[in-house]
């Protein structure tokens, strides 16, 4: 077919957005160590898309056994996945890739090789089957976990239960990044603050190492922190009273890092089950406590009508429990959501239905990863 008859024919698909009455996306991402890819369903006017299919394969083991990941390693396991997992995803949801409206990828952050492996497959398909491509923010993805709607209790609930409104807050706490932003519409973003050094992932994850923990550290620190003192150790909480709504954990993990070694020292070397437990459950307390405060306080100075959270963190249940208690407190009456715990770690349907949302496709031969992208 001639270039620009091609081009013709990609321009109109690209345009017709606003004609559908629904959507089916493929979303793919892989911008860490996961080669996740998901079908989700949006219908015109609904407030939460349906996930049809999800699928994800992860390097989480291999890394385990370095306790941190080899981005090398990484994308070249994502190159062996990515097309089994998009053959997977696409068998699993019962439609063919012709049914498909249009491809959502993650072009960044991340790191430069994972994303590639996404963005490159991504452009193959489109160029292959004359699909548009949305270029998609990881970390706007985080966010938009909260808008799929993969779980239906009951058969006649519908879509639009548990409506997010907006103005909203919403905090991505990952192992990258720590961010709070304002939305105050699909599309209108507002960066409020963010870490200035390390994320809280990236604390809990490296604590977690030092104390021997399996890889990831966030989940090993929680389930010994439930068996822990919360008052054994202070820690300090950099920060909290500034005036803006940055973050700092660089110096947290060093005080803990200071505990570790005095209690070593104090036991030829060595550290007891119940110091292991201890440590967690303080360092565990601080990071929450210095998360919800700064959340609320911005959502108290914004006078929003949803608290939403997103990325690897907020699965842990201590900080949705001192969420919950917090706001209770503060007398905020504000919702709080967070996604399905499978949907706060990374995976492909927050990308596709962030691309829903935020629908504006390009075509294959504009798409670039970028690895330093950010809130705009
Ligand atoms: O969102 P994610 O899967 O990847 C990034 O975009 O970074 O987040 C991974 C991070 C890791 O730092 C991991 O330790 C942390 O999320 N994490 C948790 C929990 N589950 C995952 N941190 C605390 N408690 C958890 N239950
Ligand atoms: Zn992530």
């Amino acid at each position: 077919m001639p270039v620009f008859r091609k081009n013709i024919i990609l321009k109109l698909v690209i345009l017709s957005k606003q004609t559908f009455n629904s959507m089916l996306i493929l979303g793919i991402e892989t911008s860490c160590d996961e080669t996740a890819a998901a079908i989700i369903e949006g219908g015109k006017g609904n407030k939460k898309v349906k996930l049809l299919s999800n699928t994800i394969a992860s390097s989480l083991s291999l890394h385990a056994t370095t306790g941190g990941i080899i981005p090398e390693v990484a994308a070249r396991e994502q190159v062996k996945y990515i097309i089994p997992v998009i053959e997977k995803v696409i068998e699993n949801s019962k439609l063919k890739i012709e049914n498909l409206d249009a491809i959502a990828v993650t072009i960044g952050p991340g790191l430069i090789g994972s994303l590639l492996v996404g963005v490159e497959t991504a452009k193959t398909l489109a160029y292959v089957f004359n699909k548009p491509i949305v270029p998609t923010n990881h970390l706007i993805g985080h966010i938009y976990a909260n808008f799929i709607n993969s779980e239906p209790r009951t058969k006649n609930q519908e879509l639009e239960e548990n409506e997010i409104l907006f103005p909203a807050i919403a905090l991505v706490v990952s192992g990258g990044h720590t961010d709070l932003v304002l939305i105050k519409n699909h599309g209108n973003i507002k960066w409020l603050g963010g870490t200035r050094d390390d994320a809280a992932g990236e604390a809990f994850d490296k604590i977690g190492r030092l104390l021997e923990l399996p890889y990831p550290g966030g989940p090993a620190i929680e389930k010994m922190a439930g068996l822990g003192n919360t008052n054994r150790f202070n820690l300090p909480e950099p920060l909290i009273d500034s005036d803006d709504f940055d973050f700092s954990f660089s110096g947290l993990k060093t005080a803990a890092f200071r505990e570790i070694l005095k209690l070593k020292e104090k036991n030829n070397d060595k550290l007891t089950e119940v110091d292991i437990q201890d440590v967690c459950a303080c360092l565990q307390k601080t990071i929450i406590n210095i998360l919800i405060y700064k959340t609320l306080k911005a959502a108290k100075k914004y006078k929003v009508k949803s608290i939403l959270l997103g990325g690897g963190v907020s699965a842990n249940q201590a900080l949705k429990k001192g969420f919950e208690l917090e706001i209770e407190n503060w007398k905020l009456k504000i919702p709080l959501f967070i996604p399905e715990k499978r949907l706060c770690t990374d995976n492909a349907a927050m990308i596709a239905t962030a691309a829903f949302f935020n629908y504006k496709a390009v075509p294959w031969q504009k798409l670039t990863a970028n690895p330093e992208l950010y809130f705009d």
